[in-house]
């Protein structure tokens, strides 16, 4: 027994007709119609499912990512249902998988998927794609490797996955092959009614300093950096990023280019009280920040868990 979850998305897009036709709008068709336009759905698995949000991803928020969360444990409790599939917009669809990376232990399989064409375009991607993570839910394959997603035939894991192109069925890629991902589920024992507040800053050239003073003045308890090149921070951030960091202000190194940032080899980490972000992208290292803000971790147990693999 597979349980989808479903959330939106062009995966659930129709034609909008304000726009005349030329545009969609996500997050419209509901899940019982989904389900009964994927021919052989119901030899692949006995199915249940849920309407959970009806969102198009780049609407999506944290307090959306807690009622997903919420959703899968209370799935994954039902002894009847073997593994969860859950429909997504694919936006953010890296940001939710991965924050259900760090916040799942390893148990049923749980598989993201989404579409990059509406469900009413003659050629929707979105039956083959849900068919595709029902029988990745479905089997012995995906356990132990954590948060799963599955777009236009190909796996990935929740951690090295990005939605690289803006267009194109073959959005989706990461540095690692999915077989070998592991659960992590660090944040198992997350037990919030909501995150705190970490903000992007965008790193170019003549960005100015009076955005992080924003961001601080404005409830962020973390900033994390998206910085050029190697995580390389403007001289005339520096003051602000000081005064953010004696308010107690975490502040995070990432880069906007792919690639590690390594700690200590283009800025004074240790003595600034900086944190690194390792391989993560930006999104995910928030996610990662959010988490450790939200779990009281220590400076150390932070960067422990953004190096990880
Ligand atoms: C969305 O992210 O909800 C819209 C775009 C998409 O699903 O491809």
């Amino acid at each position: 027994m597979i349980h989808i979850l479903a959330t939106g998305g062009t995966i659930a897009g129709e034609a909008d007709p304000a726009s005349g036709g030329s545009r969609y709008k996500a997050g419209v068709r509901p899940v019982g119609a989904l389900l009964a336009s994927v021919p052989g759905l119901a030899e692949a698995a006995d199915i249940s499912a849920e309407q959970i949000l009806a969102l198009d991803s780049k609407d999506m928020t944290p307090s959306d990512w807690l009622v997903i969360l919420a959703a899968v444990r209370r799935a994954r409790r039902d002894p009847a249902i073997d593994g969860i599939v859950i429909l997504h917009g694919t936006d953010t669809l890296e940001e939710t998988a991965y924050f259900l990376h760090l916040t799942l232990p390893a148990g049923k399989p749980v598989v993201l998927t989404g579409a990059m064409r509406p469900a009413d375009h003659p050629q929707a991607d979105g039956p083959a794609n849900l068919l595709a993570a029902v029988r990745l839910a479905s089997g012995s394959d995906a356990r132990g490797k954590g948060v799963l997603v599955v777009m236009n035939g190909a796996a990935h894991g929740a951690r090295h996955l990005v939605k690289a192109r803006t267009s194109g069925l073959d959005a989706f890629e990461s540095a690692e092959a999915w077989t070998t991902a592991r659960a992590d589920g660090r944040f198992a024992d997350l037990d919030v009614t909501s995150l705190p507040r970490v903000d992007i800053l965008p790193g170019y050239a003549g960005a100015p300093a009076r955005l992080i003073d924003a961001c601080v003045t404005d409830g962020a308890r973390g900033l994390v950096l998206a910085l050029a090149g190697h995580g390389s921070v403007p001289a005339a951030w520096l003051p602000g990023l000081r005064l953010a960091r004696d308010q107690g202000v975490a502040i995070l190194r990432a880069s906007r280019c792919a690639g590690p940032v390594t700690r200590n080899a283009n800025a004074d980490d240790d003595g600034e009280g900086w944190l690194t972000a390792g391989d993560l992208p930006p999104p995910k290292a928030r996610i990662a920040l959010m988490l450790a803000l939200a779990s009281r971790f220590s400076a150390a147990e932070t960067q422990a868990l953004l190096l990880r693999p």
